[in-house]
């Protein structure tokens, strides 16, 4: 397989950048992490699109915090830790719980326009809280609302430095620690050396592995592939969580979510029959977590022969459900369908990467100088089912914290990176290039057949089988956004498929068909992956000098 980190054109002078403060990716994690590390810090932050390309952009739910009268961050953390089936972290739901109304009204000063009524601010209902406590804004816009006025902050507000279209194609490192990244620009192709003394990923997920996704055609997995290249450990990958209520209709490059707050506001599943299924399997019927309702609806599906089931709302009244749901309503008629009269077709989507690169309460990773922070990272916090609408306020608490800790870090560095000299080797081409699109094609084959939200072990060895073929097979003429894209993809699925078939049991949002239960005995861990010393892109990344 191809070095993906290796500079792609010969000859081609390298342009350079200098910051303290480097932050990859442009949705709520990022753009928080740099309006904060911009008051004190020179900062650049490089997303791979636009800041209306993320994923953030696209969420519907909203934000959980424990601002209610009836609730507290007890309640919060017990809801996170049931839903997490065992494996959260304690400590760092602690932080989530405890920080997260603070972070939350911070944000919205930022951004002032979360649903309000009376002044007084609506918290919505979703699956497996307690009560209710999601902020909202714009009814199910919240991630576009969020969105838009972050970047609105970082652009006039602040003085980071945004550059949209830069992808990142690797991370920088000098003996063991991350001094920025090396990033290709998708306007004009010129490759840039961005350095810094800390870099933070904030890229988000890899959605595109399965093909299928709500998230967008940017979510290939970028930060944690190039992570792991670079020696971070990575942890949890089996745990992709599907969301149950994706869109069941051919012909959609992002897969429509229709948001779970549906169902807290009371909207039903039902089976073929016309059943409500769920009051068979769960006494919280809909609002049971993710993973439960997953289960029940395949459960149906297979009983039925078929490849959905049915979301029904038409017993809610039809101008409120427009108005408190905009964006679902108009994604809804573009198929022709209309929440508040028919019953819309609905079954389990890739939604979210619950594991990812591993870091502590501060968004440390174990590469020096790393940082991570919201989908791309694993706090901990998630457990093995992450619980609704908790992952943007991961973003805000965490890239809070990672910036409470730039001090120390910064502090205690002995040396200015600054004047690192690099010295890339250049990239070996392959007179006939395989097909980075076709090979894409047969990677989310492989992913959704045999790695999907149902899996068994004959089929995620014949998985790994099929991977490893199609990896030895890569060669390449160029190096572009397509054959990076295909690399980090590849190096996801593979680990996701490795680590699916080592966790012989059945986990949180991990179905395993041939081990239906929970081994606690066995597999009450993660399951954590490391590249030894001698295989990590510093090995290649190549001579360093100081001047
Ligand atoms: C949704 O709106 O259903 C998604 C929210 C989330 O994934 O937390």
């Amino acid at each position: 397989m191809p070095r993906p980190y290796i500079a792609s054109r010969s000859g081609e002078p390298l342009h350079r950048r200098t910051f303290d403060v480097l932050v990859l990716g442009g949705g709520i994690a990022g753009l928080t992490a740099a309006i904060a590390a911009a008051r004190r810090w020179r900062v650049g932050l490089l997303t791979k699109s636009t800041f209306d390309d993320t994923t953030t952009f696209l969420a519907q739910g909203g934000i959980a915090a424990a601002l209610g009268p009836s609730d507290s961050p007890e309640l919060h953390f017990q809801d996170t830790v049931n839903a997490g089936a065992g494996l959260c972290d304690e400590e760092a739901v602690r932080v989530l719980v405890n920080e997260g109304p603070d972070r939350v009204r911070e944000l919205m000063d930022i951004c002032p326009r979360f649903d309000k009524v009376d002044g007084q601010i609506v918290l919505g209902r979703e699956g497996a809280h307690s009560v209710a406590r999601v902020v909202h804004a714009g009814g199910d816009a919240t991630g576009s609302e969020v969105s838009s006025a972050l970047a609105e902050a970082a652009r006039v507000g602040s003085s980071v430095q945004l550059y949209e279209n830069e992808f990142v194609i690797g991370l920088l490192t000098v003996e063991g620690r991350c001094v920025g990244a090396l990033t290709l620009n998708l306007d004009d192709g010129g490759l840039t050396l961005n350095v810094a003394m800390v870099t933070v990923l904030a890229t988000g997920g890899a959605g595109q592995v399965y093909g299928r996704t709500t998230n967008p055609p940017v979510a290939t997995g970028d930060g944690i592939a190039m992570a792991y290249r670079a020696g971070a450990a990575i942890r949890d990958l089996e745990f992709v969580q599907f969301h149950p209520t994706g869109l069941a209709v051919p012909g959609q490059e992002t897969v429509q979510l229709v948001t779970e707050a549906l169902r807290g506001e009371g909207a039903y599943l039902r089976n073929a029959a016309g059943e409500r299924f769920m009051i068979s399997y769960d006494s919280r019927a809909e609002l049971a977590s993710r993973d439960v309702v997953v289960r029940a609806m395949v459960a149906e599906m297979r009983l039925e022969g078929s490849d959905h089931v049915y979301l029904d709302a038409t017993h809610l009244d039809a101008a409120w459900l427009h108005q408190r749901f905009p964006r679902v309503t108009a994604g809804l008629a573009e198929h022709g369908l209309d929440l508040a009269t028919q019953l819309i077709p609905v079954a389990p989507v890739c939604h979210y990467f619950v594991g990812g690169v591993v870091t502590d309460v501060w968004g440390r990773t174990t590469v020096p100088g790393l940082y991570a922070s919201g989908e791309v990272a694993s706090t901990g916090v998630h457990g093995a089912n992450r619980l609704a609408s908790n992952s943007l306020l991961e973003g805000l608490v965490f890239s809070d914290r990672v910036v409470r800790d730039l001090d120390r870090y910064i502090g205690r560095l002995g040396e200015d990176v600054r004047r690192l000299r690099f010295d890339l080797p250049e990239a070996t081409a392959d007179a006939d290039g395989s097909d980075a699109v076709s090979a894409r094609h047969r990677l989310t084959s492989v992913m959704s057949d045999k790695v999907g939200v149902l899996r068994r072990g004959d089929d995620l060895r014949a998985a790994l089988a099929d991977l490893n073929a199609l990896t030895s097979e890569l060669r390449f003429a160029s190096l572009g956004e397509a054959e990076y894209e295909l690399l980090n993809l590849l190096t996801l699925g593979t680990q996701i498929a490795k680590c699916a078939l080592l966790r012989e049991e059945s986990r949180g949002v991990h179905l395993r068909d041939d081990f239906p239960a929970v081994d606690d005995q066995h597999w009450r861990r993660h399951v954590t992956l490391r590249l030894p010393t001698h295989e990590r892109e510093e090995g290649v990344i190549g001579k360093v000098e100081r001047s």
